[in-house]
This record gives structure tokens, C-alpha cells and sequence, in this order.
């Protein structure tokens, strides 16, 4: 298994002094940023566009643009974001209405030059992941209902990331396992052993004055 990446959310952070925030994400290590992007249709809220990623760029130094798109018409929102300098984009398979739009969005992103995951919510079961895994570069398992920061980590999410883990291994290809929601020092102890090698983190890590060392918690 490769090595563990940390992805502050951003959904949390202070957004009136976003720059400091993703700054304060760079400085603590984190490889990833996470940027949740949400319509007010996939889910109730709306949250930015694509100006956001502008913004933030330049603060950004190497962490990855980990871009969570939690709405329908993924490839037409997409654009934007890439145009912009999201440099992975993650798109819900709840989002599409068959196999074939799911691929063709896959096939799409790559054309674009990012890297390309796809999500599952917390009542969609796992299997549904397997056609994609061989061209998929990272896959995100909801732990919590997608909508909001701040929820409870949902236990039956660890059986998703086993399954996961197996899968990818058994296919010996580069796919990131990342998990979304309710992450905090007990529950991504728990994630790791099940198999996550990448931790997405908005309420544990952001309003609080450690936040380094929040981020140094999640790696024990
Ligand atoms: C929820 C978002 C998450 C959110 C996680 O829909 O996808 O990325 O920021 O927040 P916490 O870590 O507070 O559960
Ligand atoms: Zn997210």
C-alpha cells in the first residue's frame, strides 16, 4: 500500500481568509486539498465555482487540487474547474444514469490531462465500483451523507474500504483510496487498518489553533 496522504476539506475553513487556510494545509504537509463542490440539486447546498481554484493556486504550492464534485452534469462542471488548475476530479457515480455516461465522463476527464476518481454514497453498495477500477486513478468512499461537514463517521463504511483495498491490490494498479467524512484521529485509525490511503478532513482539522499537529494525529 502506498503511503498515506492527508486532504484537509476546505468546506470548513474560514472562506473570508481562504488564502491563510490553504496555506495553513501546505504548511502542516497535507498532500491533497480537498475542494468540495456541491450544485444545490446533487445536494441541498451550494458552494463555489471555479474562480475559487484561481484563487487559491497560488497558495496551493504542490498539494493536489483534489476536486469533489457532488453535482449532476459532472463533465460540464468539470471544465471550469480544470480550466482553473484542479488537477484531479472526482465525480459521483450517483450522478449518471448508466454505465456507458459513466465511462464516457471517465474517457472525457482523461482527454482534459487530470486524474479521475469516482465516489460512492454511503447506501450504494460497493460492487458497483468494479467495472471502473481499471481506469480509475482514485476511488472515494462516502463515510458520511454528502451534503455537509460535521456529520458522524458511518461504521459500515470500513467493510467498503476492505473490500477496496482487495480490489485494487489484486489488480496491482496505482488507485488511491481516499474516505470522506466524520475523519478524526479515532475513526482514521480505523480507516487505515481497513485499508484508506487517503484521508479527507474538514471539521477535526479546520477552527482549531492545532492544526498541524491535527494533521500529524491523523498519521499515527
Ligand atoms: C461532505 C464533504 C466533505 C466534508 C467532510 O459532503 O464531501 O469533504 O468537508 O467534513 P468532515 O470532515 O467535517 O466530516
Ligand atoms: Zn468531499
Amino acid at each position: 500500500m502506498s503511503s498515506l496522504y492527508i486532504a484537509p476539506s476546505i468546506l470548513s475553513a474560514d472562506f473570508s481568509h481562504i488564502e491563510d487556510e490553504v496555506t495553513k494545509a501546505r504548511e502542516a504537509g497535507a498532500e491533497y486539498i480537498h475542494l468540495d463542490v456541491m450544485d444545490g440539486a446533487f445536494v441541498p447546498n451550494k458552494t463555489f465555482g471555479p474562480d475559487l481554484v484561481a484563487r487559491i493556486a497560488p497558495y496551493c504550492g504542490d498539494m493536489v487540487k483534489d476536486t469533489h464534485l457532488m453535482v449532476f452534469d459532472p463533465l460540464d462542471v468539470a471544465e471550469g474547474f480544470i480550466k482553473e488548475g484542479s488537477d484531479l476530479i472526482t465525480f459521483h457515480y450517483e450522478a449518471l444514469e448508466s454505465d456507458q455516461s459513466r465511462f464516457h465522463c471517465i474517457h472525457e476527464l482523461k482527454k482534459r490531462g487530470v486524474k479521475v476518481g469516482m465516489s460512492i454514497k454511503p447506501n450504494t453498495p460497493v460492487t458497483v465500483l468494479d467495472p471502473f477500477l481499471a481506469e480509475l486513478d482514485l476511488v472515494l468512499v462516502m463515510s458520511v451523507e454528502p451534503g455537509k461537514g460535521g456529520q458522524s463517521f458511518i461504521p459500515e463504511s470500513l467493510e467498503k474500504i476492505a473490500y477496496l483495498r482487495k480490489k485494487i491490490d489484486s489488480l496491482q494498479r496505482n488507485i488511491r483510496l481516499e474516505v470522506d467524512g466524520g475523519i478524526n484521529d479515532q475513526t482514521a485509525k480505523a480507516c487505515v487498518e481497513a485499508g484508506a490511503d487517503t484521508l479527507v478532513a474538514g471539521s477535526y482539522l479546520y477552527g482549531h489553533e492545532d492544526f498541524a499537529l491535527r494533521v500529524e494525529a491523523l498519521r499515527k
